[in-house]
């Protein structure tokens, strides 16, 4: 285990996924933790992060000197790396220049740190101030035209840092700098796989469901669910019980995806609800987007709670004893911005739903807690999902409702479905899935335009394609699709969606725009 201490900037969950792409296994702490209860943890090494401040503010995040002098490694990166310069004696001072962003740097000596590092090489850099003088019994290793200390180690004593950001990809050899660190000054053993957590997971699952619970998972379609669903069939069996609940506002195909495809990879029990009907009937006559999201949010929880009273009505729990879980696809993100630990999760969920023995508490197992994005995507692979499910692009759960502007019906639903299944068919085969963050298609279902198509005048309705490149959904770029992939797609659409005779791109950013259009 190696703690990422986080000083409030945004890398912190940067750098615990490059440490756990050196397969070295990381969690990130915040800096209020005492420095006590850091050790207590047993870390092999603990990596201090940059952070929004200089060490001289009022108020600056700072950490107790104990930790420099435990005995255990540490790596300090940009406002770490100061904290740690100042910490042991050094000298950290406002240089006046503030670099930001690329910075050549120099290497004056590789020492163990930046070992095969080439002399000049390109880092990414945001400070204002400098370590003007390394703490006594450190070696300096590298500069820059503002800052005559950007790098420093002290090998003995396992200590070492940075001032740029070797975890940013404008940062060179960055990833290679990390390992140097970890591997050859803390010595930790690069074992962490996916395997490994499968295995695990599945024993702690096992111990925490007991040999009689029962579990129930609500499937989206999306991967958190499917891989979450995937780990704990591993562990119990046919106890699970997958819900998925087809709002008939899903996507061509997607249904189908899950009731076969998964099915047959996992052998999972699968409860399919057939809600097209009662989703549509609710939504009739609504356009305005708040009230689309409430209605199917209302919904939904409607019928998946009518499921779970079919599937657990009969489970009466003894004294003391648990036999219901929800399991969640609960991603590591979500756990560290609502400033939990990475440990079990203890919530429990109490449901009062008629047809449900009152006394019947959920408890939540949440297998994808520790676990970034791109490593459920590994482990959905690991355990043999299908590559549809596993690197699907995230699909929000009003679904479509939320991407026809104007009143859901199901001829509209059937018009989007086509147009999306030809924009992600062609999108798919261009081999761009994996730089497209998402592409909505948004049927702007009020607007009719004038058009040709074959021998006659048409009125048909536009498409929006909304192509977007991101990191989180946080902020998104329009994607600069090639130009033949959008006239692909465009002929396609108006040629084999009759009712479409327009499809347009939108090329706007976020902010100002939404990635979705409601
Ligand atoms: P926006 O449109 O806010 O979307 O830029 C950001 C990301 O969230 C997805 N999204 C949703 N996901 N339920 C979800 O599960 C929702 O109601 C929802 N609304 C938006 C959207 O697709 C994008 O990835």
């Amino acid at each position: 285990l190696v703690l990422v201490v986080d000083f409030g900037a945004q890398y912190a969950q940067l750098i615990a996924r490059r440490v756990r792409e050196a397969r070295v296994y990381s969690e990130i702490v915040p800096h209020t933790m005492p420095v006590s209860e850091m050790l207590a943890q047993n870390p092999k090494a603990i990596i201090l992060s940059g952070g929004p401040s200089s060490v001289y503010a009022d108020g600056a995040p700072g950490i107790d000197t104990a930790v420099f002098t435990a005995g255990t490694p540490v790596f300090g990166m940009c406002y770490g790396f100061q904290l740690m310069a100042r910490g042991l004696g050094g000298e950290v001072a406002p240089t006046g220049a503030r670099e930001y962003g690329r910075t050549a740097v120099s290497v004056s000596q590789g020492g163990t740190l930046l070992a095969d590092v080439p002399a000049a090489h390109t880092v990414w850099m945001s400070h204002g101030d400098s370590v003007v003088a390394a703490p006594a019994g450190f070696d300096v290793l590298a500069s820059t035209t503002d800052t005559p200390v950007a790098a420093f180690e002290d090998v003995e004593r396992g200590l070492a840092g940075v001032q740029w950001h070797p975890e940013v990809l404008h940062t060179e050899h960055g990833q290679k700098v990390l390992e140097h660190f970890l591997v050859d000054i803390a010595h930790c053993r690069q074992t962490w796989t996916m395997v490994n957590i499968v295995d695990e997971q599945v024993e702690k699952i096992r111990a925490q469901i007991g040999e009689r619970g029962q579990a129930i998972c609500a499937l989206s379609g999306g991967v958190d669910s499917a891989v979450a669903a995937a780990i704990v069939q591993r562990a119990i069996g046919d106890r699970l019980t997958c819900v998925y609940v087809d709002h008939g506002l899903m996507r061509k195909g997607e249904t189908e995806q899950i009731e076969r495809d998964f099915v047959a990879a996992t052998g999972a029990e699968l409860v399919v609800v057939d809600a097209e009907k009662q989703f549509l009937d609710a939504l009739a006559g609504v356009s305005d987007p708040e009230e689309k999201r409430k209605i199917i949010g209302r919904e939904f929880i409607r019928t998946f709670e009518a499921a779970e009273a079919d599937i657990l009505g009969d489970s009466i729990a003894e004294e003391g004893e648990k036999v219901a879980f929800l399991v969640q696809g609960t991603l590591y993100p979500d756990v560290v911005e609502s400033g939990g630990g990475a440990g079990t999760s203890n919530i429990k969920s109490h449901h009062n739903v008629g047809g449900l023995p009152d006394d019947l508490e959920f408890e939540l197992v949440e297998p994808l807690r520790t676990l970034f994005k791109d490593e459920v995507r590994l482990v959905g692979e690991q355990l043999g999902l299908p590559g549809e499910i596993v690197w699907r692009h995230p699909f929000p759960g009003p679904g479509l409702g939320i991407r026809i502007i104007g009143e859901v019906t199901r001829e509209r639903l059937d018009i989007l479905r086509e147009a999306d299944a030809i924009a992600r068919e062609e999108l798919t085969r261009s081999g761009l899935d994996r730089d497209i963050w998402q592409m909505p298609v948004v049927l702007l279902a009020d607007v009719r335009s004038v058009g040709v198509q074959g021998d006659g005048r048409t009125y048909g309705h536009p498409v929006v394609l909304r192509p977007v490149t991101s990191e989180d959904a946080m902020t998104a770029d329009w994607a600069r699709l090639p130009y033949e992939l959008m006239e692909r797609i465009s002929t396609r659409i108006t040629n084999e969606v009759r009712e479409i005779n327009r499809v347009t791109v939108d090329i706007t950013s976020k902010p100002p725009g939404t990635i979705e259009w409601e």
